[in-house]
C-alpha cells in the first residue's frame, strides 16, 4: 500500500485555544493556520484538543465521557480477555509472588484506549508513542482525566513518552517493566465501513506497521512476567521470535486475539 504522511496544521477555534498554539508548536514541530480549510487540523479550544480531517470528520482522546471508561466500568471487566491477557483477571500479587502495582509498557499507544483498560485494571502505564500529534491529544485527555474526580486516580497512572519505542525498550536506563503490550498497526480491512473511525484515522496518520517485528524482539527481552500482543481475528503471529523460546498461549475475543509470551515463571 502506498501510504503518505497528511501534512496537519494547528488551529485554534477560540481565544483558550490560541493560548495553548505556542506550547503545541513547540511540542509538536507542526506549522500553525488561521485557515480552517487548510486540510488536517490539531484542532484546540476550550473544549480541548481533537484532530480534524480535510473532510471535517473528527476524533480526540476522552477518558472521562468516552466509551472507554464505561467499557472500564463494566461488571464483568477483570474476566474479558484483555484482563486476562495481562494476568489481571486476579490479583498479581496472587498471580506473580510481586506484592506491588503492575508496572505496564504500551509500547504502541494510540489513542490510548488500551492504556486506559490498564491502568483502570490497577497498572502502572507507561505509554510510548511515535506520533507527536497522538502523544499531544492523549496528554490533553489525561490532563482532563486529572482534574476530574471520578478519573483522577486512574489517569495518575499513565505517563507518555514520546518515543520510537525500541529505542526506550533497549535502552538500559529506562524503567523496568512487568509487561510490555504491543498493538501494532495491521492492514486496513477491505471492508472499510466495518472499520471504527478512530482506526481508520490512525491508518491515515500513521500508516502501516513497519517494525511489529523488532518491537516484539526488544519486548520479549524487556519485559519480566509477560509479553501481550493484540492481533485482528485469524492475522499471523508477530515474527521477532527467533530467539525466543518461551511459551506462548492466545486468548481470544470475537474481533480480536491476543498473543501472551510468558517470559517470567510463576513465582
Ligand atoms: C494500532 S495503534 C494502537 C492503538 C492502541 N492500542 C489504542 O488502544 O488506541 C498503533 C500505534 O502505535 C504507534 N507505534 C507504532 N510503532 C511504534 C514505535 N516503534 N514506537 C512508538 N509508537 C509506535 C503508532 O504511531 C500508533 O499510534
Amino acid at each position: 500500500m502506498n501510504w503518505t504522511a497528511p501534512e496537519i496544521f494547528i488551529h485554534a477555534t477560540d481565544a483558550v485555544g490560541k493560548t495553548k498554539i505556542p506550547a503545541l508548536a513547540k511540542k509538536t514541530g507542526l506549522s500553525v493556520t488561521e485557515d480552517p480549510d487548510s486540510g488536517w487540523l490539531l484542532q484546540t479550544s476550550a473544549n480541548g484538543l481533537r484532530i480534524v480531517r480535510p473532510d471535517g470528520v473528527s476524533v480526540n482522546v476522552d477518558f472521562i465521557e468516552g466509551k472507554v471508561n464505561r467499557r472500564a466500568d463494566e461488571s464483568n471487566f477483570r474476566k474479558q480477555p484483555l484482563a486476562r491477557a495481562l494476568g489481571m483477571n486476579k490479583p498479581f500479587a496472587a498471580s506473580t509472588g510481586i506484592a506491588r502495582v503492575p508496572r505496564v509498557i504500551d509500547a504502541t499507544a494510540g489513542f490510548g484506549t488500551d492504556a486506559w483498560m490498564m491502568a483502570s485494571l490497577g497498572c502502572s502505564v507507561t505509554l510510548l508513542e511515535d506520533s507527536a500529534v497522538l502523544c499531544a491529544l492523549l496528554n490533553d485527555a489525561i490532563d482532563a482525566a486529572l482534574a476530574n474526580v471520578a478519573t483522577a486516580r486512574t489517569a495518575q497512572s499513565m505517563h507518555v513518552i514520546h518515543t520510537k519505542a525500541v529505542d526506550y525498550l533497549t535502552d538500559g536506563s529506562a524503567n523496568s517493566a512487568d509487561i510490555v503490550y504491543l498493538d501494532p498497526m495491521y492492514p486496513m480491512a477491505r471492508k472499510q465501513a466495518l472499520v471504527k473511525k478512530g482506526m481508520q484515522f490512525l491508518h491515515e496518520l500513521i500508516g502501516p506497521d513497519s517494525n511489529g517485528s523488532e518491537l516484539l524482539s526488544s519486548a520479549l527481552a524487556k519485559a519480566s512476567y509477560r509479553v501481550v500482543v493484540k492481533r485482528p481475528k485469524g492475522a499471523d503471529v508477530l515474527s521477532g521470535t527467533e530467539n525466543w523460546n518461551g511459551q506462548m498461549t492466545s486468548i481470544d475475543s470475537p474481533n480480536t486475539r491476543f498473543d501472551v509470551y510468558h517470559v517470567g515463571t510463576r513465582r
